[in-house]
């Protein structure tokens, strides 16, 4: 994150090109250090795939002919004005919105070029390899241990050697060991709304998912919380797909590797993070980042 963080400063330097010298040497070294971190980065390997996708609840289109590819173990951010369609692309792609009545698909979403709507690919099947994780933190009334291994239990688990396993593994991930391993037997609503929120990304990561969607997960939280949460998508990247949105431009800028903007239901612009809040090609996009409209 702290990382993240130079490399806008450094970007934003060499946007300014300070003029006294002394100061164009500094912006100098770091340029070099920002090159070779760009020379590092990896691949962009395509894992979701949406296609020429529309969505429909009942007359009412959320979504326009979306053409969108996410690659493989890094954040993508969407971002965009309330109502544009965020959330109904993320639920889009773990078939949540099947739920709906009237609701309604046209086009395609392709995770590892398999669409999510094969018949051979049951739904249940495919939510186990999507984690999600909702705005408002929702433990269950359980303990903090039947919290993180609830998947495991429903897909019939019960050896304690593997569920303590899933236990610790899981806390671990997401921050929440050090605070939580005394008090596992505590309910979990004993927990802070920050640790809360933790928790369900462990419930989320406890089954081995291969993409976390995150649905504004630190929009209730305070600073200290968010950049906790904003910490583990920088660790969970190296062993998971993340999709999260976020109304927070700062939060985007400094967890995702790369943005969509949405606007009225339509993808407007979708490319790396720097490039995107440093020279967006579409003017909408430009106005939404500096918070002259939404
Ligand atoms: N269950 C639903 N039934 C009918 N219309 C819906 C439903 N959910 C969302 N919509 C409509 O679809 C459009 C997109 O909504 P969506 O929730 O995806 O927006 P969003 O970008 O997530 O907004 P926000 O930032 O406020 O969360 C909106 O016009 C909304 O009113
Ligand atoms: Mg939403």
């Amino acid at each position: 994150m702290t990382e993240k963080d130079d490399d806008m400063e450094i970007m934003e330097q060499e946007r300014q090109k300070p003029r006294e010298r002394h100061f164009r040497q500094k912006t100098e070294e770091q340029a070099d250090i920002s090159a070779e971190r760009t020379e590092v980065k990896e691949p962009f390997n395509p894992l979701i795939e949406v296609v020429n996708y529309n969505f429909f609840y009942g007359a009412t289109q959320a979504l326009f002919d979306v053409d969108l590819t996410m690659p493989e173990k890094q954040v993508t951010a969407i971002i965009g004005p309330s109502g544009c369609g965020k959330s109904t692309l993320l639920r889009s792609i773990n078939r949540m919105n099947d739920l709906l009545d009237n609701a309604y698909h046209r086009g395609d979403i392709r995770i590892r070029e398999q669409s999510i709507y094969d018949a051979g690919l049951e739904v249940t099947e495919l939510r186990k390899r999507i984690g999600m994780v909702f705005q408002k933190s929702n433990p269950f009334p359980k303990t903090i241990y039947e919290n993180v291994v609830y998947s495991l239990r429903v897909a019939g688990q019960n050896n304690k050697t593997v569920l303590n396993e899933a236990v610790e593994r899981s806390l671990k991930a997401a921050a929440l060991w050090d605070e939580a391993k005394d008090r596992l037997d505590e309910s979990a609503l004993s927990l802070s709304g920050g640790q809360m929120q933790r928790l369900c990304i462990a419930r989320a990561v406890a089954n081995r998912p291969e993409i976390l969607l995150m649905d504004e997960p630190c929009s209730a939280l305070d600073p200290i919380a968010t950049a906790k949460i904003e910490e583990l998508m920088y660790q969970l990247k190296k062993d998971y797909t993340i999709v999260i949105v976020t109304h927070n431009m700062q939060q985007a800028a400094r967890v995702a590797d790369h943005t969509a903007f949405f606007y009225m239901g339509r993808l407007i612009e979708f490319g790396e993070t720097k490039k995107m809040f440093m020279s967006p090609d579409k003017k909408q996009t430009e106005e939404y980042i500096t918070g002259r409209f939404g």
